[in-house]
């Protein structure tokens, strides 16, 4: 695909995208064999994947594979060089325990441990990253009580936002059930962000904003299916925070022209153009702009209001964003 951007120059952020898929395949190859696991399946087919629950397995084998609390902060190191690379000043950085099955139950050993890499790039000048750290959706009430109550002992500078990922066609209609976790990230000065709209239909992002007081959405994009939901993101101007190859790779929508993306930028909704997991999806932040500009036949002024809303829709604080824009 072409550089619609000249897209170098022009500032951005990337607002979803997860650590857990941020892992090269070659270094996944490295630790496994330093810590003398076996690949689940030969390399070259290492990132082949047959939907979100078989994706959301694997995460847990590759997380399961960083040990040290230095691996932990060069795979932080690693992903600011990738957001350098993708030409964005700024990340929200979704980062889910609950795939890490050595560091779940230490919280403030992993916020420390990830910070550590991100001051380390941040000195090399590599751009600023927040932490949005996350809650499964096949999660226990409890258990999300607990990581907000870490959270708000912690009160570490930089993690940012409570957020939601996983499987909700798994979980089934599971907003009540985190409503009170993250009533209580947003009495603690967090930030809110939610997958929605992507495992759930419309009902899903509706409850996102109604029960968890999203203030962004992770996908959103089958708000499509009911306009009132449509009208309610517009109406409160909630920005979604789309993945459009994501969408395709893991069986939301069967091509990019069938994507709503577009659809819902027409009809007002602040979008933003992401890459969920680039290393395991194979993409970069780039590419996904990219694409779209080709599909949607995007010009320069349609690309620079979407980078714009992309630092907009970010949770870096306003010195940065002006910095940015
Ligand atoms: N975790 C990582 N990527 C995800 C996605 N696309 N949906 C839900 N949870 C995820
Ligand atoms: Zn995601």
């Amino acid at each position: 695909v072409s550089d619609p951007f000249r897209l170098r120059s022009l500032p951005r952020a990337e607002v979803h995208v997860h650590l857990e898929g941020c892992f090269e395949a070659a270094l996944l190859e490295q630790w496994a064999r330093r810590h003398g696991e076996s690949l689940p399946r030969p390399v070259d087919r290492l990132f082949q994947f047959q939907g979100l629950a078989d994706f959301l397995e694997f995460l847990d084998w590759a997380c399961g594979l960083v040990r040290t609390r230095e691996e932990l902060a060069e795979a932080a190191y690693a992903f600011s060089l990738r957001m350098d690379n993708s030409g964005a000043g700024y990340a929200d950085l979704i980062v889910n325990p609950t795939h890490w099955r050595q560091w779940v139950t230490r919280l403030p050993a992993m916020v420390d441990a990830l910070d550590a890499g991100f001051r380390a790039a941040e000195q090399d000048g590599l751009p600023r990253v927040g932490l949005c750290v996350s809650l499964l959706r096949t999660q226990t009430a409890e258990a999300a009580a607990q990581v907000v109550d870490e959270l708000v002992a912690l009160r570490h500078p930089r993690v940012v936002a409570l957020s939601i990922d996983g499987n909700e066609a798994a979980a089934g209609r599971t907003g009540p059930r985190f409503a009170e976790a993250f009533k209580r990230a947003a009495a603690a000065g967090l930030r809110r962000t939610v997958h929605a709209g992507e495992s759930s239909g419309p009902e899903g992002v509706r409850d996102a904003i109604e029960l968890l007081g999203a203030e962004r959405i992770d996908h959103g994009v089958r708000a499509i299916e009911d306009p009132a939901v449509v009208a309610l993101l517009v109406d409160r101007q909630i920005p979604l925070g789309i993945c459009p190859s994501s969408n395709l790779v893991l069986k939301v929508y069967p091509s990019l022209e069938d994507h709503p993306i577009e659809r819902l930028r027409r009809a007002g909704v602040p979008v933003s153009i992401n890459t969920d997991d680039p290393a395991l999806l194979d993409t970069t932040l780039e590419r996904e702009y990219a694409l779209c500009a080709q599909t949607f036949g995007w010009d320069d002024a349609v690309l620079r209001d979407l980078a714009r809303t992309s630092i907009e829709a970010s949770f870096a604080d306003a010195g940065l964003k002006s910095e940015l824009l």
